[in-house]
């Protein structure tokens, strides 16, 4: 059935499916892979072959690989000129319980990876193992790898029913709210590019705005007026963000607030 309605659909919407992880190279070479214009969110299933939840998820999974919904999610952080990118993995727990699994309390887990917002820097890593892992290795030799790592920030679980439409709607708004966040980050840190409208106004309006007190009360007027649009304008929207920004920021230091 899926292959005729694959047939029948454009063949690009039909491209990502679910790749079996046979190696530690092969799951952290794709979501350690940097790519600033053309970002990558792996989409994971981690199973055990016993576990009877994870044989109902097993479709539904497959199904969303193929989901053409994903490809039509919104595309807000300009540098991001080439797309988005899905890959989909399936971890069997009882192969790689001890690398890829060991902080899951349950099975089947469904967890996004966002990706990386810079390159990997491998000088800086340190050793996340445990003393008798790391003896192991030393007397196997068998050959750790040091971009073998995955900052738990980059990790989005999924919680919740597992039918197609939350699974849809939870990795639009991952996908969504990790672009606002770069956004956000660039914003703050004044790290605009010269072409980037969207950054720009909203570097303007966080200026215009951070000294400005009572958030909580401009947020909700914002939430207010949100509620009775069909659409809601980038633009809005920004100021939404940039205001819930400067209230995590202000809630953030409590000390320098009391000092001004
Ligand atoms: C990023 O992805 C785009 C589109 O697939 C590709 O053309 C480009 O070469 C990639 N850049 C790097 C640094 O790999």
């Amino acid at each position: 059935m899926r292959l005729i309605a694959c047939l029948a659909l454009f063949a690009t919407l039909c491209r990502a499916s679910v790749e079996i992880i046979t190696s530690l190279d092969q799951f952290y070479g794709t979501v350690n892979n940097f790519n600033a214009t053309n970002p990558r969110y792996t989409v994971v299933k981690y199973f055990t072959n016993w576990c009877s939840h994870c044989k109902k998820l097993k479709p539904v999974f497959e199904e969303l690989s193929n989901d053409p919904v994903l490809s039509e999610i919104e595309i807000i952080d300009p540098a991001v000129t080439s797309g988005i990118e899905f890959s989909f993995f399936e971890v069997d727990c009882e192969l790689f319980g001890n690398m890829l699994c060991k902080r899951l309390s349950g099975f089947p887990a469904v967890e996004v990876i966002k990706p990386l917002r810079s390159e990997l820097n491998v000088a800086n890593l340190e050793d996340p193992r445990g003393w008798i892992d790391r003896l192991l290795d030393t007397i196997t030799r068998a050959g750790y790898d040091s971009t073998w790592t995955l900052d738990v920030d980059r990790v989005v679980t999924f919680s919740g029913r597992r039918n197609l439409d939350v699974f849809e709607r939870f990795i639009e708004a991952v996908v969504v709210s990790d672009q606002w966040d770069h956004v956000l980050e660039l914003i703050t840190n004044d790290k605009c590019s010269v072409d980037d409208g969207l950054c720009k106004s909203g570097r303007e309006y966080f200026l215009k705005m951070k000294d400005e007190a009572n958030f909580e009360g401009k947020i909700a007027d914002l939430e207010h007026e949100i509620k009775t649009l069909e659409k809601v304008p980038e633009s809005l929207m920004l100021e939404y963000m940039i205001l819930n920004k400067l209230l995590e920021l202000g809630s953030e230091q409590p000390l320098e607030n009391d000092e001004l």
